[in-house]
């Protein structure tokens, strides 16, 4: 970890993100980074991730460390590393040298935390052992309830929208994300693999020395939603979709999805359906602005889809009463969007206390139910918009779907859309006080700009 490598203004910024919490919650917190967890032996390690309530009070990516706030101060605990470790690890900053530089008011060796931990509220970090710690330390089980819920809630509402700093790390991972994806496209010829398509994404990515911030899907077959494999060989005729975000070195997210054809030339029926995903994204981000309901943000998508689809004689029927019975949702059967942060599906470590307004719940709608948002918008959130298009046959070949839209999917015509497995455009808008800023636009999405990335 390079310490020096961070704004000066890092510390004045943590000072008032923590000044903000002290007005929410006057209970003392402690919020723990998390330690890493070991593949085999105890020094082969999978790759450190702080926690992200963790990053957003105390900006540096710290192993082993604990925060306590109360009132706006800040202590950090951490032990300084042992004398036998430089050998493997190089020197480590001393504790009071990371204390000046993220604005903390004292530092102590991790010892005292315990007798200075009681009656504190917390948030669960995800490794198992610092979990553990964590309901020791306190004494009780740590979940949802009681003080921890009302820390949560504090968190969420800040976090839910962005500070300059914030910002700005937000539009250099999107700057590097694009980068990313015109090397994506530029690389891709048939004969070759989706791996080396992900490798000339993610090498974009390293390079910057910032990594992914979550798994690449980098497929042909986008119908599979998260996929996650790299194997198959590009050919021609091929729809390829890239889904790949960077993440900054303190832990801010991009998120894109571009889809382009490998041969560099969408078929008719590819650029039919891309242009109907097109018009539903284009649709959705003109009528982002504070105060719409991002339901309405999705439920426009799932319109817009309908009728393009009516459109292609692929569906049949008025789009408001097919998306009524949710037929959309057999072609775009996700949310879409959700929010962006620190993470990737920003703070759904918290369940759906940051996406859903208090007191709504997840509908079981075959047409809403996988919908991460559901709150209206303000200024200062960065979320995505992501509508998508794709042929998934454990929907289209399940026997009691089949017959439940019998009479509103024309089958013969959609056969002849054979060659669209999966289509997908996402980009990265802020809510502004106007109407928003997409920080990802400078990617083109139009399908001719696209060809012309992609010579195939
Ligand atoms: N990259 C995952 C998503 O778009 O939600
Ligand atoms: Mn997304
Ligand atoms: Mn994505």
């Amino acid at each position: 970890m390079d310490i020096h490598n961070t704004p000066s203004s890092l510390a004045q910024t943590l000072r008032d993100r923590r000044q903000r919490l002290a007005q929410l919650c006057d209970t003392p917190v402690i919020l723990f980074s998390g330690c890493s967890s070991s593949r085999n032996f105890p020094a082969n390690v999978f790759p450190f991730r702080a926690s992200s309530h963790f990053l957003y009070f105390a900006g540096l990516p710290l192993e082993n460390a604990v925060i306590r706030l109360e009132s706006g101060h800040m202590t950090l605990f951490m032990d300084d590393a042992p004398p036998s470790s430089a050998l493997w690890h190089g020197e480590m900053p001393a504790r009071e040298k990371i204390a000046q530089r993220i604005g903390a008011d004292a530092a102590l060796p991790m010892a005292e935390l315990g007798s200075k931990a009681e009656g504190s509220a917390t948030v669960a970090v995800q490794d198992a052992d610092t979990h553990l710690l964590q309901s020791q330390l306190l004494k009780r089980a740590i979940a949802l309830q009681g003080i921890d819920l009302e820390l949560a809630s504090a968190i969420a509402s800040l976090r839910m929208t962005h500070d300059a700093a914030a910002l700005e790390e937000l539009r250099l991972a999107a700057a590097v994300t694009l980068e990313a994806h015109l090397s994506g496209m530029a690389s891709t010829q048939a004969g070759l693999l989706e791996a080396d398509v992900r490798a000339a994404m993610e090498r974009v990515i390293i390079a910057h020395n910032m990594t992914c911030a979550y798994s690449s899907i980098v497929t042909v077959c986008g119908e599979v939603l998260h996929n996650n494999h790299y194997h198959h060989s590009l050919q021609p005729g091929d729809l390829l979709l890239a889904d790949v975000g960077a993440e900054t070195a303190n832990g801010w997210a991009a998120d894109v999805t571009r889809t382009w054809a490998v041969s560099g030339k969408f078929s008719s029926t590819q650029r039919d359906i891309y242009n109907v995903v097109l018009a539903a994204h284009d649709a959705c981000i003109a009528k982002i602005r504070p105060g719409v309901e991002y339901q309405d943000i999705h439920l426009l998508a799932a319109t817009v889809i309908a009728e393009g689809l009516v459109n292609l004689g692929i569906l049949q029927g008025k789009p408001e009463d097919l998306v009524e019975m949710d037929a959309h949702a057999l072609f775009f059967p996700h949310g879409v969007g959700h929010l962006l942060g620190l993470d990737v599906h920003d703070m759904e470590d918290l369940g759906d206390l940051a996406g859903y307004e208090a007191g709504r719940t997840r509908s079981d709608r075959f047409g809403l139910c996988y919908l991460r948002l559901n709150r209206p918008l303000q200024a200062g959130m960065l979320v995505t918009i992501e509508p998508g298009f794709y042929q998934v046959g454990a929907i289209l070949n399940n026997p009691e779907t089949r017959s439940k839209y019998q009479n509103v999917v024309n089958w013969e015509r959609l056969a002849q859309f054979n060659d669209v497995r999966g289509i997908r455009i996402e980009d990265d808008v802020l809510v502004t006080s106007q109407g928003s800023e997409v920080l990802t636009a400078a990617l083109p999405t139009n399908a001719d700009a696209i060809e012309h990335l992609v010579k195939g």
